[in-house]
């Protein structure tokens, strides 16, 4: 397991994320990005949600403006409910989320409802600290709004916000998508892009940033048809590791039992969990670490209904990935009221219009990352010798091998590229590296999770044959590099092991 430091430490060590404007001392922190090892891993994850939610569920995708004007946060509820509450140091001046220091002081979650004038009087009786200066002197708890507000055209006079969740275009949108997409109900837009939220104690890395990326599907259906749901029966019988409170645990049950038992609200909401965790489980979740942990009344964001946290066991405890929120009818009510547009649907057949509800399944892009990194890292003692290697699923992996001729000379540098080439022909992605000794070059390879390793050595130029290496078992096997295609395809499908 990863201890704290060893995520940025691989990552820096190898580009795979860093601070922005990282050579400018005073850069604001919470900004992060991808070299080109942690692009490919990251544009893997949303090319695989793509393919596995958006295509195979019959689902359209957006990509929608990241700057919005006032009104639609007036309507979305963000300008007067979207804050986190703030306390000041009143002898070093250092500002501090209240809920997160008295978190850390009692060791208990505070939940999100608390209100200011509780979490000013929690701060007192607990006799919290400043983490900076230790002084126990603080202001009184405040809101603060976490939207990044933008002043738009020559004379700043449109006030408009960066948006803290992709999805209020793609509400904007539906009833568009809704008239010219032809699809029937429950319809599912999804949208990847970027949100920003300023955070006022950025932290973790990739955990807690300014900026981030969020791959969220939100689909609109009619409520009283969310248990006439035809595709439920192909996973009914499969287990959602669900969490109902803290004192229950997680307690796996079949997705039909959980509908029965009014543990999800629907047989929509339930298949869409049970598709969720086997996604994760696609991408290197283990099933025994992950979680929907059903949200209690204080804790559900103030347009939930009925919300889960899709959460994974890392190093750090457990994280959350997904917000899985029930968001009935709030969002296109607020849009209709404050715009004055109709976004009320009537489905054939039926006589009466309603306001479609919305079931989201919101995920980020970077967080995903920085988990799949964590649960990818292996440290191992070999002799003397210390191994670090990232068993990342191959689907994720930046490449999916490396090709390295031995030494330059005698013509290998030559034969390397072009089974090099013959490779990429066939769509692998694939890393090329002629420096160095071999062994650095497998550890560098291994350290960004890159799941094989191909040497081209003398042996090779006698009988055509390469070494092909396992990064996770460093089994090593002769094949004749024309075979080379087949088997990295079979080993990329998983329909062959190594
Ligand atoms: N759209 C939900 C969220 O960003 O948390």
């Amino acid at each position: 397991m990863a201890d704290s430091e060893d995520i940025t430490n691989i990552a820096l060590r190898r580009s795979i994320f860093y601070p922005a404007a990282e050579i400018y001392s005073n850069s604001p922190s919470g900004f992060w990005e991808f070299g080109p090892v942690g692009e490919a891993i990251r544009r893997k994850i949303i090319e695989f949600w793509r393919k596995e939610f958006v295509q195979k569920e019959g689902f359209v995708e957006i990509y929608g403006a990241q700057i919005l004007p006032e009104a639609v946060f007036k309507a979305s509820g963000h300008l007067t409910n979207f804050n986190d509450p703030i306390v000041q140091c009143k002898k070093c001046k250092a500002l501090h989320r209240a809920d997160q220091l008295i978190a850390e002081k009692i060791k208990e979650i505070v939940p999100e409802s608390m209100s200011i004038e509780e979490l000013s009087k929690l701060i007192k009786h607990h006799e919290v600290e400043c983490p900076k200066c230790k002084s126990k002197e603080f202001t009184e708890v405040r809101k603060f709004n976490m939207m990044m507000k933008v002043d738009i055209g020559a004379t700043g006079d449109i006030p408009c916000y960066l948006r803290p969740e992709t999805c209020q275009s793609i509400f904007l949108d539906f009833e568009r998508i809704y008239k010219t997409s032809r699809q029937t109900l429950p319809l599912g837009i999804a949208q990847a892009g970027c949100s920003f939220r300023n955070e006022i104690a950025p932290r973790n890395t990739l955990l807690r940033a300014r900026e981030f990326g969020q791959m969220e599907l939100e689909i609109f259906f009619n409520p009283k048809k969310a248990n006439d749901f035809e595709k439920f029966s192909t996973i009914e019988n499969n287990e959602i590791n669900l969490m109902l409170s803290e004192k229950a645990g997680i307690t796996p049950i079949k997705a039909k039992d959980a509908v029965e038992k009014k543990q999800v609200s629907s047989k929509m909401i339930a298949y869409y969990l049970a598709k969720w965790q086997m996604l994760w489980e696609k991408l290197g979740v283990p099933k025994e670490k992950m979680r929907f942990r059903k949200l209690a009344d204080d804790e559900k964001a103030f347009y939930a209904a009925e919300a889960f946290d899709f959460e994974v066991l890392t190093s750090l405890g457990w994280i959350e990935l997904t917000a899985c929120n029930n968001r009935t009818d709030y969002d296109l009510k607020g849009h209709a009221k404050e715009s004055k547009k109709e976004l009320s649907v009537k489905e054939e057949g039926d006589s009466e219009s309603f306001i479609p509800h919305i079931f989201e399944l919101s995920d980020g892009i970077d967080r995903p990352v920085w988990v799949l990194l964590d649960l990818a890292f292996r440290k191992e003692k070999r002799g003397p010798e210390e191994r670090i290697y990232l068993s990342l699923a191959p689907r994720i992996a930046p490449y999916f091998a490396g090709i390295f001729p031995l030494v330059k000379k005698d013509g290998l540098l030559e034969k390397g590229r072009e089974i090099f080439k013959e490779l990429e022909s066939h769509g692998f992605d694939l890393v090329f590296d002629e420096k160095g000794s071999i062994g650095k070059r497998y550890a560098r390879i291994d350290e960004i999770g890159v799941p094989y390793a191909i040497t081209v050595d003398y042996d090779t130029m006698k009988d055509g044959t390469v070494t092909l290496r396992d990064r996770d078992s460093l089994e090593q096997k002769r094949v004749k590099a024309e075979k080379l295609p087949e088997l990295l395809w079979k080993l990329q499908l998983g329909l062959e092991k190594f």
